[in-house]
């Protein structure tokens, strides 16, 4: 089959269009015909191994899994021996460990589920890694209610795009942050308000947030507690990944902001995404009810992979990048 390999961590230039052997399944697992994938940065710091940390996981002087790509949306091929709840024609959804920029891939069973019905899938490629992400940042971590005020920073990317319109479906007004060109965008989601970073900071309005959903930039603690109530939740979901070569961004989210969490009144929590079918299924019927619908910037060939990396890290994309098999 057809696949984007890489031997060396780098830039996107390092990515590879070869051929190789179909993954085999184990008894849990599912083989998929990949019909896209999505781009996230998980994907880009796997493939430039950086922030040096992930290569403890990924491999210290190169790649252990040498494809690349983690969201997936395709037909199941075959199913292990264990595995009840999918067969052979079902059109699924969700996430594999070992590559999904590919022809076929090999998929954890309990990282799928039915793919929503009215999207396509491109479309449903680029749900899984940001929608359980922005899912579990608005749900469990900033338990947004109705009536509640939320300030979604990164209103425009991956994420944001995606959390704004799931905290609008729990009932909150929503105030996405976002570049000037990419206001209209947001509006299109349903924030209801649209701050522009390069012109207002989030304080502008003083402690006005029940939740805070961080997903972009790097703003320090105490100016993201500044908008926030005295009693408010932070959801740091991440930001400036490029940034650092040791921790990336995420020294604020895995040790500043847990020990500072102990002596204030406000809550300050990481978002960890815990890839699982129950979150694929409330994801696609937020997605089939019409309350949810994820913004495509651009899709791409999967010879064209590098590329897609390239335009997802420089290109500002309103959304997210595809790549389509
Ligand atoms: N915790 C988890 O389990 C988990 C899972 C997935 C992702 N993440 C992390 O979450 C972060 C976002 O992921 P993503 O897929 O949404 O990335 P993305 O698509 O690149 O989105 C990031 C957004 O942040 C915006 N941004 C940049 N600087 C900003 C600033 N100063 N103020 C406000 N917004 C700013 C960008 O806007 P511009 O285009 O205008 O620059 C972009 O829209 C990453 O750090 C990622 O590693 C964490």
């Amino acid at each position: 089959m057809k696949a984007i390999v890489q031997d060396n961590y780098g830039p996107a230039d390092v990515l590879d269009l070869r051929d190789i052997d179909r993954p085999a399944i184990g008894d849990d697992e599912v083989l998929v015909q990949v019909r896209a994938a999505g781009v996230d940065p998980g994907v880009w710091i796997f493939m430039a191994g950086r922030p040096y940390l992930v290569r403890l996981a990924a491999g210290l002087r190169r790649p252990r899994v040498a494809v690349r790509g983690r969201d997936l949306a395709g037909v199941v091929t075959a199913v292990g021996a264990r595995v009840t709840r999918f067969r052979p024609g079902d059109e699924v959804y969700g996430t594999c460990l070992g590559g999904s920029y590919a022809e076929f891939a090999s998929a954890p069973a309990q990282r799928l589920a039915g793919k929503p019905a009215n999207l396509s899938f491109a479309q449903a490629a680029a749900v899984p890694v940001s929608g359980m992400t922005a899912l579990r940042a608005v749900r469990d971590c900033g338990a947004v209610r109705p009536g509640h005020r939320v300030l979604v920073i990164g209103a425009s990317g991956g994420v944001g795009s995606l959390a704004v319109q799931i905290a609008k479906a729990y009932g909150a007004t929503v105030t996405g942050v976002c570049a000037p060109a990419r206001t209209e965008f947001v509006r299109s989601l349903g924030a209801d308000d649209v701050l522009d970073y390069t012109d207002e900071e989030i304080d502008r309005d003083g402690p006005v947030y029940d939740v805070v959903i961080d997903t972009g930039g790097d703003r320090p603690l105490a100016l993201l507690r500044r908008a926030l109530t005295p009693r408010g939740t932070l959801a740091l979901v991440g930001g400036a990944y490029a940034r650092g070569r040791l921790l990336g961004g995420y020294g604020r989210q895995m040790f500043r902001a847990p020990l500072l969490s102990l002596f204030v009144g406000q809550r300050l929590r990481t978002v960890s995404a815990v890839e699982r079918n129950e979150d694929l299924d409330e994801l696609r019927e937020l997605i089939e009810s019409g309350a949810l619908t994820p913004a495509i910037d651009r899709t791409y060939p999967l010879a064209e992979a590098a590329d897609a990396l390239r335009h997802f890290t420089d290109g500002h994309p309103a959304g997210k990048v595809v790549v389509t098999i």
